[in-house]
């Protein structure tokens, strides 16, 4: 069997998808499964919450990032190797006396500028922008589908906005899970993130994949006795149980909690898995990965 690409995104800000891909991460290397963890937000949230401040800076400043990488690749047209570029062994959370198994390709916050970079040389030399979301599919192939050879899961933290990288994530992942807040702003722009994402390939772009499955809408942040949470939840639900629908809609939600909003803080002493995440371990983690395991066993 080989890995999973997970991507974790949403159009939405602030949606609780840099929470989920350490929690999911944590989870399932705490499960015993081998885990990358792939930053593609220049905001470098994940990278931070994983490897810390001063470990971040280190890696950054020696070019051990995503961004190093694609400036390497497609602004200076060198050829950069991407496996040296994945620390292994990043995390501080211990579980069963050992740190979990978890690596981390960073980025750092010149993703932003590199991103750029890419399009304005590679507009300056004549490629249009679908050869653009072209090339950066293949670097994905290329470069990413054969880590599932080392890696049981691939999770990509995906920024908001949706950059051409993230795009290109989005597309050629196993699995995209949509993290939404319950509530009318957050889920304001789900359909259109959907629909531009998940539409057949429109005229202009032929050759513009769809992913493979429809996106899994992960409901954060909830919280039970808001009424506006309840209803847009069963709004939620009902547009996912409907006649094509254009999303599912995993039934583990993640609730409004104090120890998950201090999932991210990045940790100097070790602290392990269930004293980290408490009765959330067992009640909201155990249930989410078995739920994203049953996704790929069809169940
Ligand atoms: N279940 C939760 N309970 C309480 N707070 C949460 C929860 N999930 C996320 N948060 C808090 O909400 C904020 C946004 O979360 P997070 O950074 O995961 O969102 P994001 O979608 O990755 O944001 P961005 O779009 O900026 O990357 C953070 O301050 C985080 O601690
Ligand atoms: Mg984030």
């Amino acid at each position: 069997m080989t890995g999973k690409l997970i991507a974790v995104a949403n159009m939405k800000g602030g949606v609780g998808k840099t929470t989920t891909v350490v929690m999911l991460a944590e989870a399932l290397s705490a499960d015993g499964a081998r885990v990358l963890v792939v930053d593609l937000d220049p905001q470098a949230s994940v990278s931070v919450s994983l490897a810390g401040d001063a470990l971040l800076a280190e890696l950054i400043a020696t070019g051990r990032t995503l961004e190093a990488y694609l400036a390497l690749k497609l602004v200076a047209r060198a050829k950069p190797l991407l496996a040296p570029r994945i620390r292994a062994d990043v995390s501080v959370t211990l579980h069963q006396n050992a740190p979990l198994a978890l690596s981390l390709l960073p980025a750092g916050p010149y993703l932003r500028l590199v991103e750029r970079e890419i399009i304005y040389g590679l507009t300056a030399r004549g490629h249009t922008m679908h050869a653009i979301d072209a090339k950066l599919q293949r670097i994905f192939d290329d470069e990413f589908v054969p880590l599932t050879r080392s890696y049981d899961y691939v999770l990509f933290d995906c920024a908001p906005g949706i950059s051409p990288v993230v795009e290109a994530a989005i597309r050629g992942s196993d699995l995209v899970l949509v993290t939404s807040i319950p509530d009318h702003l957050s889920t304001y722009g789900l359909d259109a993130f959907v629909q531009t994402i998940w539409a057949p390939h429109s005229e202009g772009a032929p050759n513009r994949r769809v992913p493979v499955r429809l996106p899994h809408v992960l409901v954060t942040r909830f919280q039970q006795q808001v009424r506006q949470h309840q209803r847009t939840l069963a709004r939620l639900q009902a547009e996912a149980d409907g006649d094509g629908a254009s999303f599912r809609l995993l039934s583990t939600r993640i609730p409004q909690a104090v120890a998950l909003a201090e999932a991210l803080l990045p940790r100097e002493a070790p602290v392990t898995f269930t004293g980290k995440y408490g009765m959330h371990a067992t009640s909201i983690l155990i249930p989410l990965i078995a739920e994203v395991k049953g996704i790929f066993d069809g169940t």
